[in-house]
């Protein structure tokens, strides 16, 4: 492979949008979206990381296993120290196995709102894609909202739904004559689209009126080609899909929903409209997510784990707590009661120095051990969850794994709360998806896995009252972040922490850390 250099400037940079004046948001060179990576499996890609924004900040290769590397992985409190101002990381990004469509983004506090972009990954020198096609393109899709929402500055009605493709807003709202996003195609081709749900808090449909989408890859893995005329996509998720322009000439919208185009400018070019599933469709979302399977080709065949050696239950929940007097809690409420969120039970809090730091260098103190296989208490999705309705608990605990145990975890939502489906995201691995369902898990439900070409990804949705079971072969030693993938979420404690000890021989060990690793003694934003 080859080698290939990057800088990123992190600044603050006046961004102009809608009818708004300039407003000032974080960004890497000036950019919004920040600019694409391109790059063939197998190459090396040397980013030297630039902070002379105010806060400390770190960036995240979103799907990069980091094979044995953990230090440039990138979330805050986690693997490394922020980037203080003023100050650089070389961050060494390794690509083994990864091919196909991620992206980069921050990963402190919400910065990962306005800095975020493509990592595209292409065959390795003399491959080919196992699908063809004649263009190919990115789409990049972002809500503003949220970028009020991380700034706290408000913002009219307008704002608070434009969401963005390509950093451009779509034509429903009052001032983007002229600046929704478009995409020229030529009858007849057929083009690849990349697309990468980078947005905070909201799953999506998408469609283009009168096309149908060929979902050929997700999460940097190829897919079993599936035929549709939408996709749901979660934030985190990216999805390859091809599209023939087979329609007579004109203009077809292309929708993200929860908000299907009502009131679009009528004259005589206006594109023709496409009907999405409702934002509460829950049976077409779900019908979507369980018809993938990946490609499990020669070249790409799946190796799904089918001798568990550790096997793990998570509950994902939403908890209504006291918070403790002398503690800052993270979450919506007034100091007496308050949100939280938890996973078994157990609201995640990020120490002030690395989790990473701390495990390699013997460091007592930072994090506990005590994480539970299993939820504390008998959970009931049906709403009979009093028991995940008691406080949780709000440290820092890690989940130890030995090298080479052949892992299952199964997700179970508890419904309770304000609940929303769960995007959830592990780091340093992409993991099979075996089985997803309704209700309960039950142990009946192990024979309908399919162990034969699941998805292979890196982040599952959970249905909120549902479940979902995914497995991986733990052969990557380091330390590696868990956590649902809606910022306020995550913010507030639906995170985990996996350490997977070495193993005993010496390329099973996790490598030294560079020496320019960010100090320890900053706070971010
Ligand atoms: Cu895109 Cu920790 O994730
Ligand atoms: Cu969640």
């Amino acid at each position: 492979g080859k080698l290939l250099f990057y800088d990123f400037v992190v600044k603050e940079t006046p961004i102009k949008m809608l009818c708004e004046t300039n407003r000032t948001i974080l960004t890497v060179n000036g950019l919004f979206p920040g600019s694409e990576i391109r790059a063939r499996k197998g190459d090396t890609i040397y980013v030297n990381v630039t902070n002379i924004g105010p806060y400390g900040i770190t960036i995240h290769w979103h799907g990069v296993r980091q094979i044995r590397y953990p230090w440039s992985d990138g979330p805050e409190f986690i693997t490394q120290c922020p980037i203080p101002s003023n100050s650089s990381f070389l961050q060494k990004i390794v690509l083994t196995k990864e091919e196909g469509t991620l992206w980069w983004h921050a990963h402190s506090d919400w910065s990962r709102a306005t800095i975020h972009s493509p990592l595209i990954i292409m065959p390795a020198y003399g491959k080919m894609y196992p699908y063809k096609f004649d263009q190919e393109h990115t789409i990049v899709i972002n809500t503003k909202a949220i970028i009020d929402e991380a700034l706290e500055t408000g913002g009219d009605t307008d704002l608070f739904v434009a969401y963005t493709i390509n950093g451009q807003p779509g034509d429903s709202y009052s001032c983007s004559n002229g600046l929704a996003y478009n995409k020229t195609v030529v009858c007849g081709k057929t083009y690849l689209f990349r697309i990468i749900h980078s947005g905070m808090n909201e799953e999506m449909f998408f469609g283009i009126a009168m096309h149908n989408l060929i979902v050929v890859g997700m999460d940097r893995a190829y897919q079993k080609p599936l035929n549709t005329n939408y996709l749901m996509i979660t934030p985190g998720q990216t999805m390859d899909v091809l599209v023939t322009a087979n329609q007579n000439p004109g203009r077809y919208y292309m929708v993200f929903s929860p908000f299907v185009n009502t009131n679009a400018p009528s004259n005589k070019n206006t594109p023709v409209l496409i009907e999405l599933p409702g934002f509460t469709n829950k049976s077409d979302a779900g019908n979507f997510t369980i018809q993938l399977r990946s490609l499990n080709s020669k070249e790409h065949p799946s190796k799904v784990p089918t001798k568990i050696t550790r096997n793990i239950t998570i509950a994902v929940s939403v908890n209504q707590q006291p918070c403790p007097a002398n503690k800052t809690c993270l979450g919506p409420g007034n100091t007496t009661m308050h949100s939280a969120r938890s996973l078994n039970n157990i609201s995640f809090s990020a120490p002030s120095v690395s989790i990473l730091q701390a495990y390699y260098n013997n460091i007592n103190g930072v994090y506990n051990r005590t994480f539970p296989d299993q939820p504390p208490t008998l959970f009931d999705f049906t709403g009979n969850v009093s028991a995940l309705g008691e406080a949780a608990n709000v440290t820092t605990e890690v989940l130890k794994i030995d090298y080479n145990d052949e892992v299952e975890i199964r997700f179970q939502g508890t419904n309770f709360g304000a609940a929303e489906n769960h995007p959830m995201h592990l780091h340093g691995y992409s993991f099979y998806v075996v089985g997803i369902g309704d209700g309960n898990f039950s142990e009946t439900d192990i024979s309908k896995y399919n162990t034969v070409n699941p998805p292979y990804v890196n982040t599952v949705r959970l249905p909120k009252n549902g479940w979902a079971a995914i497995r991986f072969k733990a052969n990557n030693p380091g330390v590696w972040f868990m956590h649902c993938h809606l910022e306020r979420h995550s913010s507030w404690g639906m995170d985990a922490v996996l350490i997977v000890r070495d193993g005993k021989k010496k390329p099973q060990k996790v490598r030294p850390p560079p020496k320019d690793m960010p100090p320890c003694s900053v706070s971010s934003s």
